[in-house]
């Protein structure tokens, strides 16, 4: 006879699961603190593939939080639905839906030990689905060794550093084996060395567990770092869906573009005549999209090469060195607020000198978009 081991593994989940969002829409009405109606999450279509950790973001206030609480039922959607491996969770509360949560602030119960803590959530569990005693405390100590607080269990709270009470607040989070782990800004109460670190540990609990992830943050370069898949939103609306590297190269409009990348991407005022794309009479791009007039012509800081034979002419500010980076700060007319910044290689800097500095342009780092809405105008190498 086939002998089962002890059910005591919080890995892999019981069953993994996609998210899907369709028309998921959420409007505040009018209160004493939104002026007018919000619509925070606006008419989102979307799957959330399982298995993955999905970034979501976007900047403070554009609806992440709303819809984070809709997908675990903190929030009910104005319309819209929502389905968990093919199962419509929308009209379920959130204790029905299999979802672990981690917020900001821990939230533990400070008068509890770190262990009462991460048994907590199986404590509240009832009938049949209440794990026996010993259970519990198996699933408590591997929640509690994924997350390498073993010898912490005794502790309060109060005699913990912020980053492992966030590491309790996972714990607890993953104990009831969820088929969904969503995350709110979880690092944004750490320190920068304890953000880089928690969040690695992150991305590796989720590939140890393969729990289905969404991480919410506001922080660009987190998101890069940690997703597999991002979803980048603007004051409620959905802007673009992809790989991390693919949103990157292949901004779908002016606002993502602008709101990835450090430095930012630099954009000059520019025109489109004929197919050609010009930065006053430089020729920077070609287009074969049938636009034609003014244009916002963005290059990233890593699309220029100095180069004294090269198209494009910038008044020279100043060079910085910074560890392994070497940065060029140009001042030229077109460049929204005038100056811009480029990276480049330290030896290209013999290229360099006097008051001016020449670029020539990487096509691949170039994008443009209509001015006024901020589309992409799909361009081709020159
Ligand atoms: N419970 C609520 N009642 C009214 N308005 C809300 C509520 N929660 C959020 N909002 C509004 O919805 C918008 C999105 O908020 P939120 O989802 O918290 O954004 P984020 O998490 O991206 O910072 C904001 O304009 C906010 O004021
Ligand atoms: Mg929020």
């Amino acid at each position: 006879m086939a002998v089962f081991p002890a059910a005591a593994s919080v890995h892999p989940p019981r069953f993994l699961m996609n998210i899907v969002l369709k028309d998921l829409t959420k409007i505040f009405p009018k209160s004493s603190r939104n002026k007018s109606p919000v619509t925070a999450v606006d008419n989102f279509n979307i799957e959330i593939p399982d298995g993955k950790l999905v970034g979501l973001l976007g900047p403070s206030g554009c609806g992440k939080s709303t819809a984070l609480n809709l997908i675990s039922g903190l929030e009910k959607p104005t319309h819209g639905r929502i389905f968990f491996g093919g199962t419509d969770v929308t009209d379920l509360p959130p204790e029905r839906r299999g979802v672990g949560m981690v917020f900001q602030n821990y939230a533990l119960y400070p008068h509890l030990s770190v262990l009462q803590n991460i048994l907590f959530p199986m404590q509240n569990l009832k009938g049949k689905e209440r794990p026996s005693k010993e259970e519990m405390i198996a699933r408590a100590e591997e929640a509690a060794r994924l997350v390498q607080i073993s010898e912490l269990m005794d502790r309060r709270p109060g005699e913990l550093s912020g980053g492992q009470q966030q590491r309790v607040a996972i714990a607890r989070a993953i104990v009831k084996k969820p088929g969904v782990l969503l995350l709110d800004e979880p690092l944004s109460n750490l320190d920068a060395r304890l953000r880089l670190q928690t969040r690695e540990e992150i991305r590796r609990i989720q590939n140890e567990t393969k729990i289905t992830t969404v991480f919410v943050t506001h922080d660009q370069e987190e998101a890069m770092s940690i997703s597999d898949l991002i979803i980048l939103m603007e004051s409620g609306v959905l802007n673009q869906v992809g790989k991390p590297q693919d949103v990157y190269d292949y901004p779908a409009n002016m606002f993502v573009s602008k709101f990835l990348g450090t430095p930012p991407i630099n954009i000059f005022k520019g025109t489109v005549k004929d197919g050609t794309v010009y930065i006053g009479d430089v020729p920077a791009a070609h287009t074969d999209s049938g636009f034609e007039g003014e244009a916002a012509v963005g290059i990233r800081p890593e699309g220029f090469i100095p180069d004294r034979n090269g198209i494009l002419s910038c008044g020279l500010s100043r060079v910085e060195v910074m560890g392994r980076d070497t940065s060029i700060v140009f001042t030229h007319p077109q460049a929204e607020s005038g100056s811009g910044r480029a990276i480049v290689s330290s030896e290209s800097l013999s290229e360099v000198s006097g008051t001016t500095v020449c670029f020539s342009l990487k096509s691949s780092k170039i994008h443009v978009f209509d001015p006024v809405t901020g589309v992409k105008i799909e361009t081709r190498p020159g």
